[in-house]
């Protein structure tokens, strides 16, 4: 059994090549006003979206290899001004804002992947724009934090459905059940096999950097310790910078 969004849903595929052509208006504000539709935690919408598809601008944020970009935003800022301009107290500087604004912010964004999918769209999301200080890159006000990007466009290329972990490795039913070592060893056969598969030569460059087998390969061969601790710092920064009191 399917239907048109669970076949859409099912044939995701990352797109990191764009073909330059501009997105339609009218498809850009199909995609806008489906991400809006979103569920959002007590219809305050704590979130912006900004939609980047001016060429100069692109280059600016160094996103050039699409025609479109689409952050969204923690914005605690919005609802701040409409609380004093109405007499209202502010306290949404704390952490249930914050993740709710993250929460609200990235189902949206994931609204509008999805509405640019079916419309024959693709899509890359960028997970370092966590790091970036978007006071600065986008002229953001206090109590604005990045929750996400992806990058929009007509996709220049078909890349293969990429893998995932078998259902059972991320489904618990009913209650989260601790996976033994022979399950955790299951779940990641197929993607430890990545690594054996790879060229003899590739192994033996890794081999010099201390990776032999995958799970190496994805943390000392490349999230690497200085960049999570790099990033991490950044997106601590930033939280301080936007004015949110997460503690510590
Ligand atoms: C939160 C998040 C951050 C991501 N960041 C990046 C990124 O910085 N660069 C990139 O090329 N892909 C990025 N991706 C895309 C993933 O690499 C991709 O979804 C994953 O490899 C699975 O491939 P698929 O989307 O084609 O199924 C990100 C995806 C998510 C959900």
């Amino acid at each position: 059994m399917t239907n048109p969004v669970i076949e859409c849903l099912a044939n995701h595929r990352s797109i990191r090549k764009f073909r330059p052509d501009r997105i339609e208006p009218e498809k850009l504000d199909l995609i806008l006003h489906a991400a809006i539709r979103a569920a959002t935690a007590g219809n305050l919408q704590p979130y912006a979206l900004v939609v980047v598809d001016d060429p100069a601008r692109l280059e600016e944020l160094e996103l050039r290899s699409a025609p479109a970009a689409l952050f969204a935003l923690v914005d605690q800022f919005r609802l701040k001004r409409w609380f004093e301009l109405s007499g209202a107290p502010f306290y949404n500087d704390q952490a249930v804002n914050f993740l709710v604004s993250y929460w609200d912010a990235t189902i949206a964004l994931q609204n509008a992947v999805v509405a640019a999918e079916s419309l024959g769209l693709g899509s890359v999301y960028l997970g370092t724009v966590l790091s970036q200080n978007v006071q600065e890159t986008l002229g953001a006000p206090e109590y604005v934090f990045p929750a996400g990007l992806v990058l929009l466009g007509y996709p220049d290329e078909t890349p293969p459905l990429r893998p995932r972990l078998p259902l059972e490795a991320v489904v618990h039913r009913n209650r989260y059940r601790v996976p033994t070592d022979d399950e955790v060893r299951a779940f990641y056969r197929e993607e430890d096999g990545r690594y054996e598969a790879l060229p003899e030569e590739t192994k033996a460059k890794l081999r010099e950097k201390g990776v032999t087998n995958r799970a190496q390969q994805r943390t000392i061969g490349h999230y690497t310790e200085a960049f999570i601790r790099g990033e991490s710092e950044a997106i601590l920064a930033g939280l301080r910078r936007a004015g949110f009191r997460l503690g510590g």
